[in-house]
């Protein structure tokens, strides 16, 4: 089976490095808020290009601390996206805010900006863009939009490690960008992790408040905050992977080039090509067929793996269905969530992975 994620086959330089570190934080006796968090988070921040990288227990409490950062909360909406995890909605709900949902761009699955001006009324705090597959797209459009309304931009970056766009990283266009490090995501922990990066240091010393129950100083809490720290253990891993990234990377837009070249099956269709070279960094490859499930079956029976990135879209989920949303609807996001499907696109995946995937989909009737 040739699956979306293959750990197992992993070099096994980074296997080694990866016990070497797991070794030295066991021995060190620290495990949470030390030396390898505070290393982990340079090293984030310098990747990024930010000037704070702040580590967090994942990518959902990344968006909730945030946003708490800010002040936004009860009474202020936040504009996002349909299209994406469930966990970018709940983290503005959890954060006592009122998510406000946009349509999509149907080439890029991304939020449309003529959707998003739909919904920007009086108590809107915040656009959300959600960086979905890794992609960046148009970000001057988006910092102009929040100017104009005089509202914050802020970045769900889960997906989109590395991407970049006129050569700013993803989460440094607005005040923060939100990261996870699920496993699978383009750089994982060996569990959960997030971080949450910002140029703003007023904004990053609230997160590093919020993360540790509100505490400012030991044992004192002015903020009623949360217990979301990144381990040791996880920052130590995080700081490993960190080394292979750009390769990666690199190997990931390697397949999608060679997909975006060689299928070419009528009853199928590419989202569109990037604008940048940088700009996309393919967390996932993302398909459309009319014929989506027999597809995914098809894949299946001839040993290939899919998953679909989403099949229900927010405002079709329980705690949301009386969501607000962009009076016109929400017409492509609902009909992107019935074609699209994700096939494999990992670094561990070789040539020959690559063209069997192409020859089954342009075989495909
Ligand atoms: C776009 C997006 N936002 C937020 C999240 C939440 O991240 P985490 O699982 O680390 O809480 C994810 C992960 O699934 C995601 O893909």
């Amino acid at each position: 089976m040739i699956s979306m994620n293959d750990f197992k086959a992993e070099p096994e330089t980074l296997r080694l490095a990866e016990l070497a570190a797991m070794e030295r934080v066991l021995r060190s006796g620290w495990y949470v808020l030390g030396k390898e968090l505070q290393a982990f988070e340079l090293a984030w921040a310098r990747t990024c290009g930010a000037g704070h990288a702040v580590g967090v227990g994942n990518g959902m409490d990344a968006i909730e601390i945030g946003l708490r950062a800010l002040d936004i909360g009860p009474g202020d909406e936040v504009i996002t996206t349909p299209m994406t995890a469930f966990a970018t909605v709940l983290a503005i709900i959890r954060a006592g805010a009122t998510p406000v949902l946009a349509d999509i761009d149907p080439r890029t699955a991304l939020l449309d900006p003529v959707s998003v001006e739909r919904c920007v009324g009086s108590k809107t705090r915040a656009v959300l863009l959600v960086h979905l597959y890794g992609q960046l797209q148009q970000m001057e459009k988006w910092t102009a939009l929040c100017e104009r309304h005089g509202i914050a931009l802020l970045e769900d970056c889960a997906q989109a490690h590395l991407a970049q766009w006129n050569g700013v990283t993803a989460g440094c266009f607005g005040s923060f960008g939100a990261y996870s490090f699920y496993p699978t995501k383009n750089l994982g922990a060996l569990g959960d992790g997030g971080a949450l990066i910002s140029n703003d240091e007023v904004l990053a010393q609230r997160t590093a408040v919020l993360r540790n129950y509100g505490q400012s100083v030991r044992y004192h809490h002015p903020v009623p905050g949360l217990n979301s720290r990144l381990d040791e253990l996880q920052a130590a891993l995080l700081m490993t992977r960190l080394e292979w990234l750009e390769e990666f990377t690199e190997r990931r837009r390697q397949i999608a080039r060679v997909y975006h070249l060689n299928i070419v099956n009528p009853a199928v269709q590419l989202l569109s090509v990037p604008d940048q070279a940088r700009s996309h960094v393919y967390h996932l490859f993302v398909i459309l067929s009319k014929e989506r499930d027999r597809l995914g079956q098809y894949l299946d029976k001839n040993g290939v793996q899919t998953f679909v990135h989403y099949p229900v879209p927010v405002h079709r989920q329980l705690p949301s269905k009386d969501i607000s949303r962009d009076p016109a609807g929400l017409a492509y996001a609902e009909r992107h969530a019935t074609q699209c499907i994700s096939i494999p696109c990992h670094p561990q995946m070789n040539d020959a992975d690559v063209a069997k995937i192409i020859d089954l989909i342009n075989a495909f009737k």
